[in-house]
């Protein structure tokens, strides 16, 4: 269950001014801009539900997943993820979600894609059967055997994509939660 109610993250920037004092000015006046980078967003997304989060560039969509993921501190407003306020239990959270940024790569560069996965196994505690059993399931489901033994910087963009997703996937952190809520529940 992921709970966000009225999140808004405003990023602070120092003005900065050109010219030959440039810098100098923009040193000393300490002026901000400021920019209303999540507006006020209000939604709950059930246990199981499948979501899309639609909107033009620079909406806010990376900024609002920053701030569940716990990267981000919301300027004001509430999260809670699986129970969790992402920003203050940054590490528990980071192992029941996964997430994927188009731009950056969780994958090591210079590693044979196998290796990385193997790497995010062992950061992650992975234990040796339930890692089998995970890699068997993203290689079906993602088709990684053609390049699973090939360099990651030598990936097509598509192949590092389906790559980054089975990292993300891999440690389970469905379970995790899962296991989290189990551990969580008052008994009786
Ligand atoms: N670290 C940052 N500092 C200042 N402004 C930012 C930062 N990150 C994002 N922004 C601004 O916040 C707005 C929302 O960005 P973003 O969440 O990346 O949009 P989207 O993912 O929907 O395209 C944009 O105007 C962007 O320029
Ligand atoms: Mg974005």
């Amino acid at each position: 269950m992921i709970k966000v109610e009225s999140l808004t993250k405003i990023f602070r920037r120092p003005r900065t001014f050109s010219g030959p004092m440039g810098a100098l000015r923009t040193l000393v006046t300490r002026q901000y801009d400021e920019r209303i980078a999540v507006d006020d967003v209000s939604f709950e997304i059930p246990e199981g539900e499948v979501v899309g989060y639609l909107g033009p560039n620079g909406a806010g969509k990376s900024t609002t997943v920053k701030m569940l993921t716990g990267i981000l501190t919301p300027t004001s407003g509430l999260v809670e993820v699986a129970g969790r306020v992402p920003w203050r239990d940054r590490k528990a959270n980071a192992r029941s979600v996964g997430v994927v940024f188009g731009q950056r790569s969780q994958l090591w560069w210079d590693l044979p894609l196998i290796e990385s996965l193997r790497l995010v196994g062992d950061l992650y505690d992975v234990p040796a059967d339930r890692f089998t059993t995970s890699l068997r399931r993203m290689r079906d489901l993602l088709g990684l055997d053609d390049f699973l033994d090939t360099p990651v910087r030598q990936l097509s963009l598509g192949q590092r994509m389906r790559g980054d997703l089975a990292a993300a996937m891999l440690y389970d952190p469905v379970a995790a939660h899962a296991g989290h809520r189990r551990s969580a529940r008052v008994p009786g």
